[in-house]
């Protein structure tokens, strides 16, 4: 009988998907949820064939090198900018990702930050919860319209155009985008979304959504120079990742009130955030949910899951991010 093969789950999952993969594998998992350091991933990963990673675990040329017999890596997340992808493909390691499934979701979420930011609920609940709200005023926390309002969307991928539909359909707003490319007009049509360069999108959004994945060419992508572009009542809400906005400028573009609010789900260097974001009180912080329902996370898993029993038991993965590996 042959031996199973053997996968690192590396960090703490729903235990029933953990289950699942014990089915097909040996798997070491870490139900302690430590995060471990390049060296100790390492080290846990030797001799296994396969892992099921998140966004806190990097997998470059140094991992591989000292993992030459592994063989997926399959991410339990949509973005994978913890991955080295050319090194990956070059040593032909399998990688995956979970599209789809958080789609809506994060469109959920990403919508509610942006109405959050706009209608400065998070500012105003912390007034209430300090115990300085004592009387109604005619200008107390007045913020700005989301319906009808130009909703400017960077990154028009999946995300980006679940988030124009809520916008266009469900508040009447106009929605202008970037992209890399121009999307089909049959995709823009329904969204009444007309393409516009970078600066068009700073000028005229009144509530700028960023949805584009991390790479290097988006690295602050918003910087001092786009944040000074943007109208002064307008708002920007960051669901992709952390380092696309450089959350210095963004704090001072705050503070100053160059801007008016903005709405923040994933920061540079997080689990740390910025001190001056922390400071000013016109943005809404939270701590990387936008795909956090419980549905949505456990079809993340299972998603996971899927690809590397897949990968490794001879089948076709559902969403890889290097398919050209499958084809050596
Ligand atoms: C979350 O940030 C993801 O990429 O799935």
């Amino acid at each position: 009988m042959t031996s199973k093969p053997t996968v690192l789950v590396a960090r703490a999952i729903f235990p029933e998907v953990v289950d699942r993969l014990r089915s097909h594998f040996e798997v070491e998992d870490n139900p302690k949820d430590i995060i471990y350091t390049p060296e100790q991933l390492a080290q846990r990963l030797q001799g296994k064939q396969g892992a099921l990673t998140t966004g806190s675990e990097r997998v470059d040329g140094a991992l591989l090198d000292a993992n030459p017999q592994l063989r997926v890596v399959s991410n339990m997340a949509v973005g994978y900018n913890n991955f080295d992808v050319p090194v990956c493909t070059e040593r032909g390691v399998l990688l995956t990702n979970t599209p789809d499934v958080l789609t809506e979701t994060t469109a959920d979420f990403g919508f509610a930050l942006m109405m959050a930011a706009a209608r400065r609920m998070a500012e105003s609940e912390h007034f209430l919860r300090r115990g300085e709200w004592t009387r109604w005023s005619y200008d107390m926390f007045t913020g700005s319209d989301v319906h009808g309002a130009t909703l400017g969307i960077l990154g028009m991928g999946r995300i980006g155009q679940a988030i124009a539909r809520r916008g266009a359909l469900g508040f009447g707003m106009r929605v202008i985008y970037h992209n890399r490319q121009r999307l089909d007009p049959s995709l823009e049509a329904p969204l009444r979304a007309q393409y516009v360069d970078k600066a068009t999108l700073m000028r005229e959004a009144d509530h700028l959504v960023l949805v584009l994945p991390y790479s290097a060419s988006s690295h602050h992508a918003i910087g001092a120079s786009e944040l000074a572009l943007m109208k002064p009542t307008a708002t920007l809400t960051n669901v992709a990742r952390g380092g696309i906005v450089d959350d210095a400028a963004l704090a001072q573009a705050l503070r100053e009130r160059r801007i008016a609010a903005a709405a923040l789900d994933v920061f540079e260097g997080e689990p740390k955030v910025h001190p001056d974001l922390l400071k000013v009180p016109n943005v809404v912080l939270t701590p990387h949910i936008a795909s956090a329902t419980v549905a949505t996370r456990k079809a993340m898993a299972n998603l996971a899951a899927d690809n590397l029993i897949a990968a490794l038991t001879g089948g076709q993965p559902p969403s890889p991010i290097n398919p050209e590996v499958l084809r050596k």
